[in-house]
C-alpha cells in the first residue's frame, strides 16, 4: 500500500462530528486513530498548570521542553493521552481548556512542536488523523482527505447535549456554547499559522442533518472508490 493511502485525514470545526466519525472509521477499517485536538488541549493544560503568560515565548518554550505527550489508542477504550505520564484524557475536556487550546494553537512554536510529533505518529501508517490542518499542512500527501462541517447552531446543540449528559447538569447554557463555538471558529479560521480551511482535494461533507453512521458510510464509500 503506498504511503499516501495509509493516512485518512478528517478536519473540521468544533462540533462537526469529526471525533465520533473518525473513531468509527478507524474501527471499521482496523486503523489506528489520533485526535490532534487532544494534543493542543494537553499543552493548554500544561501551560495553565504552570500559570504561563501566553505572550512569553521563552516560558512557552520551557514548558514545551519539559512536556512529554504520549497517546495510546485502544480499539475498545478509545484514545488516552498522557502529560508527563499522567493520564489527562478527562481533564482536558473542560470549556476553559477548549478556549485556552484555541489560544495556544495560534503560537508557532507550539504548532511546530506538535506537528513534529503528529508526523512521527502518523507516518507509522494505517491511521485516521483528526484535527484542523491534517489535510492542508500536516499530511498534505494523504490521498483520502475529508472536511466535515455543520451549521454553528447544530454544532452548538451537539456540544451542549454532550456536556449536559456528561456532567448530569447544565454546565453552560446553549447560548454560551454557541458563542464559544463562534469565537473559536473565528480564531481557528483567521489565525496566521495553518488556519482551518478544507484542503483543495478534500471531500466536504455537511453533517448538519446526517447521523454519524451516515457520515461514516460516505467516507468509507469514498475511500474505497479512491
Ligand atoms: O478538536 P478540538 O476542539 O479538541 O481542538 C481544540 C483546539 O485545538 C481547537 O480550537 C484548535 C486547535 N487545533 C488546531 O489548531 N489544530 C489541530 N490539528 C487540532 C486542534
Amino acid at each position: 500500500m503506498p504511503e499516501s493511502d495509509k493516512i485518512i485525514t478528517i478536519d473540521g470545526p468544533a462540533g462537526s462530528g469529526k471525533g465520533t466519525v473518525a473513531r468509527m472509521v478507524a474501527l471499521e477499517k482496523g486503523y489506528s486513530y489520533l485526535d490532534t485536538g487532544a494534543m493542543y488541549r494537553t499543552i493548554a493544560l500544561a501551560v495553565r498548570e504552570k500559570k504561563i503568560n501566553l505572550e512569553n515565548e521563552s516560558e512557552i518554550n520551557r514548558v514545551l521542553n519539559e512536556t512529554k505527550i504520549k497517546t495510546e489508542y485502544n480499539e475498545n477504550t478509545g484514545l488516552n493521552i498522557y502529560l508527563n505520564n499522567t493520564d489527562v484524557s478527562e481533564k482536558i475536556r473542560t470549556p476553559e481548556i477548549s478556549k485556552l487550546s484555541s489560544d495556544i494553537a495560534r503560537i508557532k512554536i507550539v504548532r511546530e512542536f506538535l506537528v513534529k510529533l503528529q508526523r512521527e505518529i502518523g507516518l507509522k501508517g494505517k491511521i485516521v488523523v483528526e484535527g484542523r490542518d491534517m489535510g492542508t499542512y500536516v499530511f498534505p500527501g494523504a490521498k483520502n482527505k475529508f472536511y466535515l462541517d455543520a451549521t454553528a447552531e447544530e454544532r452548538a446543540n451537539r456540544r451542549y447535549r454532550q456536556l449536559k449528559e456528561k456532567s448530569k447538569r447544565e454546565v453552560q447554557t446553549y447560548e454560551e456554547v454557541l458563542n464559544e463555538i463562534k469565537t473559536r471558529d473565528k480564531q481557528d479560521m483567521e489565525r496566521k499559522e495553518s488556519p482551518l480551511h478544507p484542503a483543495l482535494n478534500a471531500v466536504i461533507i455537511d453533517t448538519t442533518s446526517l447521523t454519524p453512521s451516515e457520515v461514516v458510510v460516505k467516507i468509507l464509500e469514498s475511500t474505497e472508490a479512491a
